[in-house]
Order: C-alpha cells, then sequence, then structure tokens
C-alpha cells in the first residue's frame, strides 16, 4: 500500500488560463505544454489502516493545515474511486521552488495521482491518470506525459472527455528553456485565484478565449513543420495575452516586477541582435527563454549580465512520470 512517483513540472506553450467548472477542473481552453527535464517532485504515498487521519510532509516538514486539507480532499477521490477508506501519509520533496511561477503545482498533483493511485491498488491508464492529476491542478494534468503535451478541454460536463496527452516525443524536436529567476518568493495570487478573478470580472477574457483558439492552430503548424521561429512568436504572443487579462480584472492584478519587465526586454533586444529567443511567463514573476541548443549560451552570457537575474537554469524537454 505504498508507492513513490517522480513528476516533472511543465511550461504551456500556449497557456490554461480560466475554468468552465471550478470543481471539476475543466477548462475553457486548450493548452499545451512542454515537459521541463530540471524540475522535478518526489511523492511517497503510503496508505494505513491504523491512521485516523491523513499526514501531509511536505519539503521535510510536517505541512501547514491548509495545505493538508487540500491533499486530503483530492485523496478522498482517490479513496471513494478505490472504495477504500483508508487514510495516508504523503511525504513529498518538491525539486522546484513552491508558489513562485515554477508550475509546482503540476509536479505535485501529478505526482500524488500517480502514487496515490498505485498505492491504493487502482490500476488506472495515464489518460486517467491525467484526468485524476487534473482535479488537483489542471496543468497537473499535462505532467503525467513527456514531451510536447496538449490538455484537451472537452466538452462534457463530467469531465469525461477531458485529458492530456502527449502529441509528440521529447527527443523528436529537441528545444531548450531558460528559466529565468528573478525572486524565488511565492506569489501573492495563485494562479487559481487569478484565473477565477479574470474569467468573472475582465472584459478581454473574451478576447483571450477567440486568440487563444488561433494561437493552437499556429503552434500545432509551427511543431509539425518544425519552424522555430513561428513558434517563438507564437509561444510569446499568447503569453502575453494572458497577462493581458489580468489587467482587466477587477481589481486588476498583475504577476510581472520591473525585474520581469527587464528580462523580456532585454530577450526583445536579443532578438533585434538575430539571435533567436522567445519568453513565456507563467503566473509569476519569473521569465522562461525557448531558444534553439546551438543558441543556448549566447542567450545565458546576455542575461546573467543583468543585476536583476538570480539564476538561470537550464532545461531540457523531460520526461513523464517514473515510478521509483
Ligand atoms: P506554482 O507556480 O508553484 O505552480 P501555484 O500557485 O500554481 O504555484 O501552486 C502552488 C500550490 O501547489 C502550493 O501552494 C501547494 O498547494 C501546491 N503544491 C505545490 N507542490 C506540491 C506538492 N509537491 N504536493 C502537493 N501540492 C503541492
Ligand atoms: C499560468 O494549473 O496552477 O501556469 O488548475 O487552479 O491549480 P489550477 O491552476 P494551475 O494554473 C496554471 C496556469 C498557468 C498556465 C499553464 O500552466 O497552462
Amino acid at each position: 500500500m505504498k508507492a513513490t512517483v517522480k513528476a516533472h513540472t511543465n511550461i504551456a506553450l500556449i497557456k490554461y488560463w480560466g475554468k468552465r467548472d471550478e470543481a471539476l477542473f475543466l477548462p475553457t481552453n486548450n493548452s499545451l505544454s512542454v515537459t521541463l527535464d530540471k524540475f522535478y517532485t518526489i511523492t511517497t504515498v503510503e496508505f494505513l489502516p491504523a491512521l485516523q487521519a491523513d499526514e501531509f510532509y511536505f519539503n521535510g516538514e510536517l505541512a501547514e493545515e491548509k495545505e493538508l486539507m487540500k491533499i486530503s480532499a483530492f485523496l478522498d477521490r482517490v479513496r471513494a474511486n478505490a472504495k477504500k477508506p483508508m487514510f495516508a501519509c504523503v511525504k513529498s520533496q518538491n525539486h522546484v521552488p513552491t508558489a513562485a511561477g515554477f508550475a509546482s503545482s503540476a509536479s505535485g498533483y501529478a505526482a500524488l495521482a500517480a502514487a496515490s493511485a498505485k498505492a491504493i491498488g487502482l490500476q488506472l491508464t495515464d489518460r486517467e491518470l491525467s484526468q485524476l492529476a487534473r482535479q488537483g491542478s489542471g496543468s497537473a494534468s499535462r505532467s503525467i506525459f513527456g514531451g510536447y503535451v496538449e490538455w484537451e478541454k472537452g466538452s462534457n460536463a463530467d469531465g469525461s472527455d477531458c485529458y492530456a496527452q502527449q502529441i509528440l516525443k521529447k527527443d523528436a524536436w529537441d528545444l531548450r528553456i531558460l528559466s529565468v529567476e528573478v525572486t524565488t518568493k511565492a506569489k501573492k495570487v495563485l494562479s487559481r485565484e487569478g484565473m477565477k478573478r479574470t474569467v468573472q470580472t475582465s472584459p478581454f477574457f473574451a478576447g483571450w478565449l477567440e486568440a487563444v483558439e488561433q494561437d493552437l492552430i499556429a503552434i500545432k503548424e509551427a511543431i509539425n513543420e518544425r519552424d522555430f521561429t513561428k513558434l517563438g512568436q507564437v509561444v510569446e504572443a499568447n503569453a502575453l495575452k494572458m497577462h493581458a487579462t489580468t489587467l482587466g480584472a477587477n481589481p486588476p492584478f498583475m504577476y510581472w516586477q520591473s525585474a520581469t519587465v527587464e528580462v523580456m526586454q532585454e530577450v526583445q533586444a536579443l532578438r533585434e541582435k538575430g539571435i533567436e529567443a522567445y519568453f513565456t511567463i507563467d503566473a509569476g514573476p519569473n521569465v522562461k527563454i525557448v531558444c534553439q541548443p546551438e543558441e543556448e549560451q549566447v542567450i545565458h552570457e546576455s542575461l546573467e549580465t543583468l543585476p536583476v537575474v538570480q539564476q538561470i537554469h537550464h532545461c531540457r524537454i523531460g520526461p513523464g512520470i517514473t515510478y521509483l
């Protein structure tokens, strides 16, 4: 009744931003990501008949009550599915900064879904695991898989056609992602809250939904043709459109800091010099740069001259979940 799973984070090239059903984590749009090799979570779940309640050790310490409640709510789904009313001890270690826009919730819930399902004896396909992980955090549905992954929004009210799937293997196109850290402090507006406020109040949200359909078509063409310029242009524009919706929300908010903008401007300046770098930003101040292997080093050298840059993590496209 014990299992350990390693799951990697992912970075959305086309963002998931908005839910059509909050309880089931059903999104308003398809999204597309690459799984990252550098950042991951390792989670062990053990169901023990003797336990009177769930226990959660997060990054080596007993977790706060609110984190334990989230984990228990997730485990309730697993217990109901397996029809085994047993509590669990969960130990999770993030090899990624938590709640700072590095997608810890994606690797965290992908690892928890797979480890808890295995530990309780459920035999789920990767598609079913993706649907389970989704109900912990939407972006986690994509982290079950390696390589290039698309999360289908589906249209059924019960979420039965809403899952992620791999669209291209990781070695089929070797892109690099530089994760540029300007701060690791937890953000003020979590993604969940931010997207909810945007859906409910931002007049720009309708424009986002229209634009994202076009961006998906364009990025899939770029991936099929291995056209990096086209991919980069779509990725950067899609991230900017997502962030634009937050400015129209009530109350308005933004994930960028001045350091974020400095990095964005440096990327645009690199392009003016003929170096193909494109940025994307999740719900946080840190910036990810998508590039080709031959330009990775020169982009690194230029970024490390910026005083606001604390660290640059070099990522390749990574694998899906593994059972340890
Ligand atoms: P991030 O940018 O890190 O994904 P989010 O706001 O999307 O930030 O999610 C952060 C939240 O995800 C944390 O507050 C926590 O509730 C959850 N989380 C992160 N890592 C784990 C983990 N290893 N196991 C379970 N939950 C996790
Ligand atoms: C900006 O998956 O963290 O990173 O489903 O509420 O847990 P919840 O949100 P989450 O949101 C991710 C938002 C994003 C874009 C993306 O990863 O697609």
